[in-house]
């Protein structure tokens, strides 16, 4: 049997913001419906469930099954990383960088959300989205992505892309433990993390990107390194673009004598 609250006495105990959101996904209405309907009678026994893993540590996007990106709703839960408002920069730069018609592939696509993105606001592009873990793939058909491909980098194709763009896992191992434990004990490891060095994901895509142009996130002083390797793979640097903080975050990469 339910146990009916009033909305006034649930959002009296727990006061948060995301109790009124999670009020307000049960009712499928917005939060103004929630503060403006205190009154209202629903099935608290969700709410206090949802309340129970929020307060153990569990992030709230993968409570509510969803995150915004780039102005959409994005499906998300623990097999994929939670999209982060800076990889809306790297899309960003790929809608405006990336010639007509062009042939892209998404690594390591995690939601989709990169990829799905950019299909819809680019539909001439033809854009491949992959990940080497299956789990994940399944999280971005599920949101929309009809090109996928399960593929370690870019070890499953034969043929080369135009351009490759990528959000890479690239927090050094030993850096983990300073996340914050909603993202560290959550997220998928693999994810967040490519090896001691951090660059680990970052160096393969070079070394399998051919004659593709490369848009790659990084991470928090991380662009030194970068730049050092691409260099010894004899890419250029195009285009290195601050996040809102300031941060080095975008990098846009050309080979050598294929531009
Ligand atoms: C930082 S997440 C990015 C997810 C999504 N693109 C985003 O921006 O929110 C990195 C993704 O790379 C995938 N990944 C890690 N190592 C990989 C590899 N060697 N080859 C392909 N994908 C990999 C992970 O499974 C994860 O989904």
């Amino acid at each position: 049997m339910t146990k009916q609250e009033t909305i006034e006495s649930l959002r009296a105990r727990y006061r948060s913001r995301d109790a009124d959101l999670l009020i307000a996904d049960l009712l499928g209405a917005p939060v103004s419906h929630v503060v403006a309907h205190g009154e209202r009678r629903i099935d608290a026994s969700r709410i206090h469930e949802a309340m129970r893993r929020r307060l153990a540590g569990e992030p709230l996007q993968y409570i509510r099954g969803k995150t915004e990106f780039f102005g959409r709703d994005f499906f998300v839960d623990d097999r994929v990383l939670i999209p982060r408002p800076e990889t809306e920069l790297l899309v960003e730069t790929a809608i405006e960088t990336i010639e007509r018609g062009a042939r892209v592939a998404d690594i390591g696509t995690g939601s989709g959300c990169i990829a799905v993105t950019l299909a819809e606001e680019r539909p001439d592009l033809r854009v491949v989205a992959t990940d080497a873990s299956v789990a994940a793939l399944a999280v971005a058909r599920r949101n929309g992505a009809t090109a996928l491909v399960a593929s370690d980098v870019l070890s499953a194709f034969v043929r080369d892309f135009d351009w490759i763009v990528s959000n890479p896992p690239y927090i050094p191992a030993a850096d983990l433990e300073q996340l914050a434990t909603e993202v560290r004990d959550h997220e998928p490891l693999a994810a967040l993390t490519p090896g001691p060095r951090g660059t680990e994901a970052i160096e393969k895509i070079l070394d399998e990107a051919g004659r593709a142009r490369v848009i790659l996130e990084i991470g928090f002083g991380q662009e030194q390194a970068v730049r050092e390797l691409a260099a010894a793979r004899h890419f250029a640097v195009d285009e290195v673009r601050n996040d809102l903080a300031g941060v080095p975050r975008v990098i846009v990469l050309s080979r050598h004598g294929w531009k």
